[in-house]
């Protein structure tokens, strides 16, 4: 049977803290928000704030109110406010999203729960450590690896452009990959040449196998062919569900694994 050992301090315990909303506040809403220090030695808690909900309309704006108005002490990412960097990922209402791009009249009413990305260890509150992610985004090479340069630019069809969208929007949030249940169990042994990959690296290896100028395909695919890499996925579809550029991980991973097929003669 599988043992399974949550790491020291883990757990959510104990009561977390209120911060009610000012005295003659309109409209409030309270937010359940994950609170951790490492640092401090301390288990997470869940600190529940009630916002003015006066000028929110997306959940970024909440944190924005708490961090400013009522609890300086809060930490989360966000740089664009506009869903371009990916950087403000998190879960919110059970689901991973990005804080700026979801309305707060989208995630239905009530109390609303915001935790870090699932999976992860976290640096701080709302920050989690993506270093193991993006060195598995490292691990498939993303650049193009072709030739000497040519005279005038490297030339690609309209069709073989087109074969780029969809992959190539990408922000690298990691809502797709942290929630994914195999790249739970399997994507984080801290080596990413021994670990399932993910859904977000992998479907950069199709943006990158898939590009007409790449003349290394055959290097990529060695790269991702044993027993991890690629063939963690299960099909479970949670990584097309939560992309919030509308991305579908799982079936760019379904390409590589039809190249493979196709390059093995079966
Ligand atoms: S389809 Fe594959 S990558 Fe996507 S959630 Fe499922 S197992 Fe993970
Ligand atoms: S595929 Fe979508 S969910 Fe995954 S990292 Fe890229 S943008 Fe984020
Ligand atoms: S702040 Fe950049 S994606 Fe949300």
């Amino acid at each position: 049977m599988v043992q399974l050992t949550l790491p020291k301090n883990s757990q959510v315990t104990g009561a977390g803290r209120r911060f009610p909303a000012a005295a003659g506040a309109g409209e409030t809403r309270v937010f359940k928000v994950y609170r951790y220090d490492p640092s401090t030695g301390e288990n997470p808690r869940v600190d529940s704030y009630e916002v003015n909900m006066a000028g929110v309309t997306m959940v970024l704006d909440a944190l924005f109110k708490i961090k400013n108005e009522m609890d300086s002490s809060l930490a989360f990412r966000r740089s664009c406010r506009e869903g371009i960097c990916g950087s403000c990922s998190m879960n919110i209402n059970g689901v991973n999203r990005l804080a700026c791009t979801t309305g707060v009249d989208e995630i239905g009413g009530g109390d609303v729960t915001i935790f870090p990305l699932p999976s992860q260890p976290v640096i701080k509150d709302l920050v989690p450590d993506l270093d193991n992610f993006f060195a598995q985004h490292a691990y498939i090479e993303p650049f193009l690896k072709a030739g000497p340069d040519p005279d005038k630019e490297r030339r690609q069809s309209p069709a073989e452009r087109a074969k780029l969208d969809g992959l190539y929007e990408c922000i690298l949030c990691a809502c797709c990959s942290t929630s994914c249940p195999s790249y739970w169990w399997n994507g984080r042994k801290g080596d990413p040449s021994e670990e399932y990959l993910g859904p977000a690296a992998l479907l950069q290896a199709w943006r990158w196998l898939a590009d007409s100028r790449d003349e290394e395909k055959n290097q990529r695919l060695d790269r991702l062919e044993d027993d991890f890499k690629l063939y963690r996925c299960h099909t479970i579809m949670n990584c097309a569900q939560v992309c919030p550029k509308g991305l579908n991980p799982a079936k760019a991973i379904a390409e590589v694994k039809k190249m493979m097929v196709a390059r093995a003669g079966k």
